[in-house]
């Protein structure tokens, strides 16, 4: 899908936050990050037209699932056109929402969550709970992906994941239009909150 598709559609919706897809380089930091042979359950917040939601499904096992969580009705539209893999589901919904779609899905948590939705624009308790929400979900050694544009200031999204995970570090990657800032955080088994409701 093209940068016409994305300019197109951020002229009516400012929260698709970007001008083009996810470059390759970007793509491939995210991918080098995942522990695709350990992980069942994805889930990925934004995936826009699905750059890297195809990219993930090249690579995941054959039983895994995989959940995509996208708030813009077009590009929900063009998801579910494109991507006829069994392994997946399409859900125009709000992130903030994940707990109901997961618990609509049958599934009682996550394992890797790749997310490009611009923290920096949602309120800084919106932030709180969505990261917190995600953190309660994970699975042992749950991994949280993020990649946002480098203009959304580096502690939007930062203070959140060291808060509410064990292991979180950061890069920058240039190659991309424009440069993005990556993250990649883990939740630690010690913490064994694998649970729908428990407390962190
Ligand atoms: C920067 S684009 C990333 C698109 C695509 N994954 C890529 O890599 O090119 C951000 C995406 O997040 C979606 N989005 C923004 N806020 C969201 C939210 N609260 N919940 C779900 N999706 C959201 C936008 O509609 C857009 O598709």
């Amino acid at each position: 899908m093209s940068t016409f598709t994305y300019l197109k559609n951020l002229v009516s919706d400012y929260r698709i936050a970007s001008v083009t897809p996810t470059s390759s380089f970007g793509v491939r930091w995210l991918c080098r990050n995942i522990d695709f042979e350990g992980s069942r359950t994805f889930v990925e917040f934004g995936p826009g037209t699905g750059v890297i939601t195809e990219a993930l499904l090249d690579r995941m096992r054959p039983d895994a699932r995989m959940v995509l969580i996208e708030l813009n009705r077009n590009f929900a539209e063009i998801l579910r056109k494109r991507i006829t893999d069994p392994r997946v589901s399409v859900h125009q919904a709000d992130a903030r929402n994940v707990r109901q779609v997961i618990e609509s899905e049958g599934l009682d948590g996550i394992d890797c969550l790749v997310s490009g939705i611009p923290f920096s624009y949602l309120p800084v308790d919106v932030r709180d709970r969505i990261v917190k929400e995600t953190a309660r979900l994970m699975g042992d050694g749950g991994r949280f992906l993020a990649y946002q544009t480098l203009w959304q200031q580096d502690r939007h999204l930062l203070d959140h994941l060291t808060r509410y995970y064990d292991h979180t570090v950061g890069t920058i990657e240039l190659r991309n239009a424009p440069p993005l800032r990556l993250y990649r955080a883990i939740r630690s088994s010690r913490r064994n909150n694998h649970s729908v409701n428990g407390e962190l």
